[in-house]
């Protein structure tokens, strides 16, 4: 398959990580026949130091022609700090969702059976968690109107949704859920806010046609205890832009690191491909940044291309890694490995994974011979 894939590093790690799942992406070319282009292009801190804007118009406009686009992290310290700054970074991926269209934003949740010890939380409580979070991605408060008063001592941000948006990514919702284990959680605030009210109406409407699919609904804040106390019971989750973009910052900690959640961004012509943590700009540059997140948004991008048995070489490769303890010192402090020596290991599973068990694991991102 020829696939043109934008690429579009960003800030802080972002180019770190990007770069090994790009390294992935080229073993699964090598190993399957396919035939991948990489054109990169700026987004974020970066795009504005260069041109005064977070998301150029060559961007954008490589965005809309590719195939697909590979992203990193966006933000930057000297925003974040900035409270009257008027261009942040944060603005070039938002309007990059608004203007490709991509209102489903698909976060699995996952402990991986090598890493439930690694995580914060009792090993009987998360053992087995599996779950994915469906996420509208281009409604509700991020993108409603924006107000400050004349003499900056009021403001407001408007929470909007039309039935259109909330049904286009609820049938995604339920389909997935038919795929899986057939069980449909809309998470909302229904007891307090109108939106919520409307998200409540039309998602029960569209559950007629899923009969298969049974549906609950939780509010957000206790669905925030819920993830933590009893996170089994989940199979798809649905939610507007806010509240996922919350649990699903909860929902890593199950597995133990933030460094460990890929996603997918979906919309009817556009796809975009992500790990879920930001920037991290304090691990810049050092060699410590988990570079799994990116490669299992490598993984998601194969999938969306029904590149099935790629997608599970680059997985069964990750698997490895876990396995044999490759991995960063968020999983393991103790680790000697940086960032570039566990996707060249992955890299290394996936293109020969008949020599993985002959792998000298010593050797792999030293430029020496992998196979002892
Ligand atoms: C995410 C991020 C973004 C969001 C930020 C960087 C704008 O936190 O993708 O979860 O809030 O959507
Ligand atoms: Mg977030």
């Amino acid at each position: 398959m020829n696939l043109n894939i934008a690429l579009l590093p960003g800030d802080g790690i972002g180019p770190e990580v990007t770069a090994q799942a790009i390294r992935c992406l080229e073993a699964v070319e090598e190993a399957f026949g396919h035939h991948f282009v990489f054109k990169e292009a700026a987004v974020g801190a970066i795009a504005i130091d260069k041109t005064g804007n977070p998301l150029p118009d060559r961007t954008l406009e490589l965005c809309k022609e590719a195939d697909a686009v590979l992203f990193g992290a966006i933000g930057d310290p000297k925003y974040d700090n900035d409270p009257k700054a008027k261009i942040r970074p944060e603005q070039g991926l938002l309007q990059l969702r608004k203007e490709l269209g991509l209102y489903t934003n698909i976060r699995p949740v996952k402990v991986f059976p090598t890493l439930v010890e690694k995580s914060p939380l009792k090993e009987e409580r998360i053992k087995g968690t599996d779950f994915t979070i469906y996420r509208e991605l281009t409604g509700g408060i991020y993108f409603g109107e924006k107000k400050i008063s004349a003499d900056g001592t009021v403001a407001s941000d408007l929470c909007e949704y039309s039935e259109k948006e909330i049904s286009r990514i609820a049938h995604l919702a339920f389909k997935a859920a038919r795929n899986r284990r057939n069980k449909l959680t809309l998470v909302d605030k229904a007891n307090v806010l109108e939106s919520s009210r409307l998200w409540r109406r039309v998602v029960s409407k569209i559950g007629e046609s899923y009969p298969e699919v049974e549906l609950d609904f939780l509010f957000v804040d206790n669905a925030a205890m819920q993830i933590i106390l009893n996170p089994r019971q989940f199979d798809v989750i649905l939610t507007e832009n806010m509240f996922g973009d919350i649990i699903s910052d909860e929902g890593s900690v199950i597995g133990g690191s933030i460094g460990l959640l890929a996603s997918a961004s979906i919309g009817d012509e556009n796809a975009l491909f992500e790990p879920i943590h930001g920037s991290y700009p304090q691990a810049k540059g050092q060699d410590i940044a988990n570079p799994i997140a990116s490669i299992l948004s490598a993984a998601m991008l194969l999938e969306h291309f029904q590149l099935f048995e790629e997608a599970m070489a680059v997985r069964e490769a990750v698997d490895i890694s876990l396995k044999k303890g490759i991995v960063t010192p968020d999983l393991d402090p103790n680790s000697k490995y940086g960032t570039n020596h566990v996707g060249d290991f992955i890299a290394n599973n996936i293109v020969d994974n008949d020599d993985r068990l002959n792998m000298n694991d010593e050797n792999i991102g030293l430029g020496k011979s992998t196979i002892i």
